[in-house]
C-alpha cells in the first residue's frame, strides 16, 4: 500500500497512542499566548509551560502533528525555499513528548522501531548523531539499538543542541539520518558534512534547560522529551522521490500552476519558481486560515514578503500582471482539508484575501517601476546607483530587492550595496529611537542629587504633593520632574495629563502650567511654562494638580477603546485585532485589521454593544499579576511587546481583558455615551474608527440636532418631516427645470423669428440685445441660427441683462474658424461690461457687472467683425 501523507500521519499518532501518549491536535500557527514567537515553529510550542514547570501537565505523554512555519526569527529558511529539495516555510512536524516521564532510552528506542519496523526503512541506511559529551545517548545507540560505532557521530552545538528561540526551553539532541545513497551526492561522506545524500529525518531533543533573557541556562525542574520529524521529508523517502516537492503533498499544486501558466515544470533547478509557488501558497493558506494577515508589521509583514516573493517567481516564468496564488489555494485545501478542516471552513475568505493582496502588489509595482527606471536611466552614466536610492525604492516604494537587481542589470548599473546596508542600519536605529520616546532636553538643573526615579500616583489620585527634584529650560519650554506625581505620562496611546504645579520658595510662590506629560527613561517629565513667579533654586515641596475634567475624559475614552476592541472582534471576527490607538479626552481613534469597509449595519451593531456595556455599568478592575497568570485568564498578548514579570490587567467584568498601563473609569457607566463618527481606511487591510464619548459625544449629537432644527426652520416644517419635505422640493425643482427648459425653447424661437441679420461681405451677422432672459436662451437662439444656415457663414453676437449682470454670447460658424475668433471678441468687450469670460474660437461667453453696457458691447463686437470681414 502506498504511503500517502494521511497514512503517514495516522500511523505515527497510532504508534504513540499505543505507547500511552495522548493525541493532541495541532495548535494554530499564530502562537496564541507567546509574544517571544513569530509563528508556531515546533510541535513543542504548545507545551512550553509544561516544560518550564509553570503549569502542571494534564498528561505525561503526548503526540501531535503540528502545523509549523519558519520564516523570520530563529530557524529562518525563506531565501533557500524552492532551491533545495527540503526547505519550506510551512511544514508539518510529527512529534512525541514526555513531560518528566520517560527519557532518552524510550525516545531513541521508539524512534528506531517506528522508522525501521513500521515505516520499513532499511536499518543499514540509518545514522545517528549525538551531542559532543552525551555518552548516555551514544551508549543507547550502540548497545541498545546495535548501531555500529562508525554510524554514530558526536557533533557540536550547531547541530546537536536545540533551542526554541532566543529564550525558552532547550537541550542537547540526537538526530536520526537516512542515507539515500551516493547517487544523491557523491562527495558527502557522512551526516557531519553538508550535502544531499544524508537526510536528517528525526530530531530527539532531551529538554533539560531554560535559556533566560540574559543568555544563561537554568536547569528545568524535569527531564523532558521533545521530538520532531518533518512529515514532508519522511514522505519523500517513503514515496521514493528525490525531493519533498515531488510528493503528493506538493505535486498537485505544481501541476495546477503548470495548467494556469501554460509553462512546463522542470524537475531540476529550472523548476524553482514552481516550487516557490507551491511552498508559499501552502504557507499563505495556512497562516491566513489561522488569523495571520498580510500587513506592514511583524508577522503580517513576513506574510506579505512571502506573498510578494511567490508572485515574483510567477513573473519569472512569464506569468505577469495577473494574480495566481489565489488560484492555487483551492488545491492546498483539497490536499490538506481532511487533516485540517479549518481550511475548508475559511476557504472563500482566504482566497479573497490572497487575491486582493496580489492585486495590490501588481498595482504597486506597476506604479513604482517607472520611477525606478528613471533613476536607473539617470545612473547609467556613472554605472552605479546610490545605495540610498536603492533603499528608498526598497523601503519607501516597497519594490522587492531582486526586482531592483534585475532592472539594474538590464540597465548595466551596479548597486552600491555598502550604501544600502548603511541605510538599512540607520533605519533600524531610527526605529529604535522612535520606540523609546526621546526629547531634546537641555541640561538638567538637579536640585536633589538623591533622586532616582519618579513614582506615579495617578492610578489612585489626581492631586498630590511631591518634591521638585530637577528641571530644565529650553526657550519658552520648561521641563519639571518631581519625585512623585499624579500626572500620567503619554503611553499606550493615551495622551499625557495637563494641569498645574505650584509651590513656594523663600516666601515667594510660583505657578507652573503643565501642557503635556511625557516619560523619559525613569523620569515623568512635566512640560509647560511658568505662568507666575520663578522656579526655586533648591528642592522644595510642591503641589501637583491634574486637570480632572480632561483626565476623566481621557479615561472615558480609554475604557471605551477596550470595549470597542472587543465589540469589533465580536462583530467582525477575531481577525479584527488592534494595530494602533490614540486616546484623547472624550475622543478615540482605533486602528485594526479588517479587509473591507465596516458596513453601516455593523457600525450600528458595534455602537449598540458598546453602549449596552456602558448601561450595564460594569466595574472596571485593574490588577497587577504575573504575566503567566494574565495569559491564563485569557488576555491577549501582542507580539513584539516585552512585558515584565508583573503586568497590569484591566478587565471590564468578563467582557474584556487587556494588558494596559493606562488610566480607566471606575465603572463603564462613567463613559456616558459612545458614538462612532468616522470609519475609513488607513493602510491596506487596516481600518480606522474614530469615536466620541462623554461630553464630546453629547456635543456631537447636539450639533447634529441643531443642524436638523435649522433645516426644519428653513423648510418651515418639523424636523421629523425634513426628509419628505426635501424630497418633495427636489421633485418640484426637477419639474420646474423641465418647464423652464420648454419655455426657454419657446422664447428662443420667438426671439429668433424677429431677428434680421446683416450681410457683410457674404457673412451674415446677427446682433441682438435681449432683455431679462437667461444666458441659456441666448445659446438656444444661436442653435436655431446654426440650423437655419446649415452651420455655415454666420456670426452671432447676443446679449442679455439678467439679475443685475450683463451676459454676452458669441458664436462663429465652423467655416469662419481661423478668420474670426469668438473668444477674441469676448476678450475685447470684457472691459466694457466690467467682467471676464472665455471659451473657444467657435463659442465664447462673458459676464460682467454693467448690465447697462450690453448694447455698447454688442456694437463694439459688430464693428470689430465688420472691420475683420471687410479686410479678410
Ligand atoms: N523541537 C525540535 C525541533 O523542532 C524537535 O527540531
Amino acid at each position: 500500500m502506498k504511503w500517502t501523507a494521511n497514512r503517514v500521519r495516522q500511523t505515527f499518532l497510532e504508534f504513540f497512542k499505543e505507547r500511552g501518549h495522548i493525541i493532541v491536535p495541532s495548535s494554530p500557527l499564530l502562537p496564541w499566548n507567546d509574544p517571544t514567537l513569530l509563528f508556531t515553529n515546533a510541535g513543542m510550542n504548545q507545551f512550553k509551560p509544561y516544560f518550564l514547570g509553570e503549569e502542571e501537565p494534564p498528561f505525561r505523554r503526548a503526540t501531535s502533528v503540528q502545523k509549523c512555519m519558519r520564516a523570520g526569527g530563529k530557524h529562518n529558511d525563506l531565501d533557500n525555499v524552492g532551491f533545495t529539495r527540503r526547505h519550506h516555510t510551512f511544514f508539518e512536524m510529527l512529534g512525541n513528548f514526555s513531560f518528566g516521564d520517560y527519557f532518552k532510552l524510550e525516545a531513541i528506542k521508539w524512534a528506531w522501531e517506528l522508522l525501521t519496523d513500521v515505516y520499513g526503512l532499511e536499518k543499514d541506511r540509518m545514522w545517528a548523531t549525538v551531542y559532543l559529551d552525551d555518552d548516555e545517548a551514544y551508549a543507547i545507540w550502540r548497545d541498545e539499538i546495535g548501531l555500529p560505532e562508525e554510524r554514530i557521530l558526536r557533533l557540536g552545538k550547531k547541530d546537536n543542541f536545540w533551542e526554541m528561540g532566543d529564550t525558552g526551553p532547550c537541550g542537547p539532541c540526537s538526530e536520526l539520518h537516512y542515507d539515500q545513497g551516493p547517487e544523491f551526492d557523491p562527495i558527502q561522506k557522512d551526516p557531519s558534512e553538508e550535502g544531499e545524500r544524508f537526510l536528517e529525518l528525526w530530531n530527539l531533543v532531551f529538554m533539560q534547560f531554560n535559556r533566560r533573557e540574559d543568555g544563561t541556562l537554568e536547569p528545568l525542574p524535569n527531564k523532558n522529551i521533545d521530538t520532531g520529524m518533518g512529515l514532508e521529508r519522511l514522505l519523500a523517502v517513503l514515496q521514493r522521490v528525490d525531493s519533498n516537492f515531488h510528493t503528493d503533498l506538493f505535486m498537485p499544486i505544481i501541476e495546477e500552476a503548470e495548467r494556469i501558466t501554460g509553462v512546463k515544470y522542470d524537475f531540476g533547478p529550472e523548476g524553482a519558481p514552481f516550487r516557490v509557488l507551491a511552498d508559499h501558497t501552502r504557507a499563505l493558506v495556512f497562516a491566513i486560515t489561522d488569523g495571520i494577515y498580510p500587513s506592514n508589521f511583524g508577522r503580517g509583514y513576513v506574510l506579505r514578503r512571502i506573498l510578494r516573493r511567490a508572485h515574483r517567481f510567477a513573473q519569472k516564468i512569464g506569468f505577469e500582471d495577473k494574480p495566481i496564488i489565489y488560484r492555487l489555494a483551492p488545491v492546498v485545501v483539497e490536499i490538506m482539508g481532511d487533516a485540517y478542516p479549518e481550511l475548508k471552513e475559511r476557504k472563500a475568505e482566504v482566497e479573497l484575501i490572497i487575491k486582493k493582496e496580489e492585486e495590490k502588489f501588481i498595482e504597486h509595482v506597476a506604479r513604482n517601476l517607472p520611477r525606478l527606471r528613471e533613476a536607473l536611466e539617470a545612473a547609467r552614466e556613472k554605472g552605479i546607483i546610490d545605495g540610498k536610492d536603492v533603499f528608498k525604492f526598497y523601503d519607501t516604494y516597497g519594490l522587492p530587492l531582486d526586482l531592483i537587481e534585475e532592472y539594474a542589470e538590464d540597465y548595466r548599473v551596479k548597486i552600491d550595496w555598502d550604501g544600502f546596508d548603511r541605510e538599512m542600519a540607520l533605519q533600524k536605529e531610527r526605529a529604535r529611537e522612535k520606540s523609546t520616546f526621546r526629547m531634546e532636553i537641555p541640561e538638567w538643573k538637579v536640585l536633589d542629587p538623591d533622586y532616582s526615579e519618579s513614582e506615579f500616583l495617578g492610578y489612585r489620585t489626581t492631586e498630590s504633593t511631591g518634591k521638585l527634584v530637577k528641571y530644565a529650560v529650553k526657550g519658552k519650554k520648561v521641563y519639571l520632574v518631581l519625585d512623585r506625581t499624579p500626572f500620567y505620562a503619554e503611553s499606550g496611546g493615551q495622551v499625557g495629563d495637563k494641569g498645574y504645579i505650584s509651590g513656594e520658595f523663600d516666601g515667594r510662590s510660583f505657578l507652573f502650567k503643565v501642557e503635556d506629560t511625557q516619560k523619559f527613561g525613569k523620569d515623568i517629565v512635566h512640560i509647560g511654562k511658568v505662568v507666575h513667579g520663578e522656579l526655586p533654586e533648591e528642592s522644595v515641596e510642591v503641589s501637583a494638580r491634574v486637570d480632572r475634567d480632561l483626565r476623566f475624559a481621557a479615561q472615558r475614552a480609554h475604557t471605551a477603546t477596550h470595549l470597542l476592541h472587543k465589540a469589533l472582534r465580536e462583530t467582525l471576527g477575531e481577525h479584527a485585532r488592534q494595530e494602533g490607538s490614540l486616546v484623547e479626552p472624550d475622543r478615540l481613534r482605533f486602528d485594526f485589521v479588517h479587509f473591507q469597509p465596516v458596513k453601516d449595519e455593523e457600525i450600528r451593531e458595534i455602537e449598540r454593544i458598546v453602549n449596552s456595556k456602558i448601561m450595564e455599568n460594569i466595574e472596571v478592575k485593574k490588577e497587577w499579576m504575573p504575566y503567566r497568570e494574565a495569559l491564563k485568564q485569557g488576555v491577549i498578548a501582542l507580539f513584539g511587546e516585552k512585558y515584565g514579570e508583573t503586568v497590569r490587567v484591566v478587565s471590564v467584568g468578563d467582557y474584556s481583558k487587556e494588558l494596559c498601563g493606562g488610566t480607566h473609569v471606575e465603572r463603564t457607566g462613567d463613559i456616558g455615551f459612545f458614538k462612532i463618527v468616522r470609519e475609513e481606511s488607513v493602510a491596506s487591510g487596516i481600518r480606522r474608527i474614530e469615536a466620541l464619548v462623554g461630553f464630546k459625544a453629547l456635543e456631537y449629537a447636539e450639533e447634529n440636532e441643531e443642524t436638523l432644527k435649522n433645516l426644519g426652520a428653513l423648510l418651515h416644517t418639523e424636523t421629523r418631516k425634513v426628509i419628505p419635505r426635501v424630497t418633495k422640493l427636489m421633485e418640484e425643482k426637477d419639474k420646474l427645470e423641465k418647464e423652464l427648459h420648454a419655455l426657454s425653447d419657446i422664447l428662443a424661437n420667438e426671439i429668433f423669428k424677429t431677428m434680421e441679420p446683416e450681410s457683410l461681405n457674404g457673412v451674415l451677422v446677427y446682433k441682438f440685445a435681449a432683455k431679462g432672459v437667461t444666458p441659456d436662451v441666448l445659446k438656444r437662439i444661436s442653435d436655431r441660427i446654426n440650423e437655419k444656415h446649415g452651420g455655415k457663414g454666420y456670426i452671432v453676437a447676443l446679449g442679455t441683462d439678467k439679475n443685475g449682470r450683463a451676459h454676452i454670447f458669441v458664436r462663429v460658424s465652423e467655416d469662419l474658424k481661423g478668420k474670426i475668433s469668438a473668444r477674441e471678441l469676448i476678450r475685447r468687450v470684457s472691459s466694457i461690461i466690467k467682467g471676464g469670460g472665455g471659451g473657444s474660437d467657435l463659442k465664447a461667453e462673458g459676464g460682467g457687472k454693467e448690465p447697462g453696457k450690453v448694447k455698447e458691447a454688442l456694437d463694439t463686437i459688430f464693428n470689430e467683425v465688420s472691420r475683420e470681414v471687410k479686410n479678410g
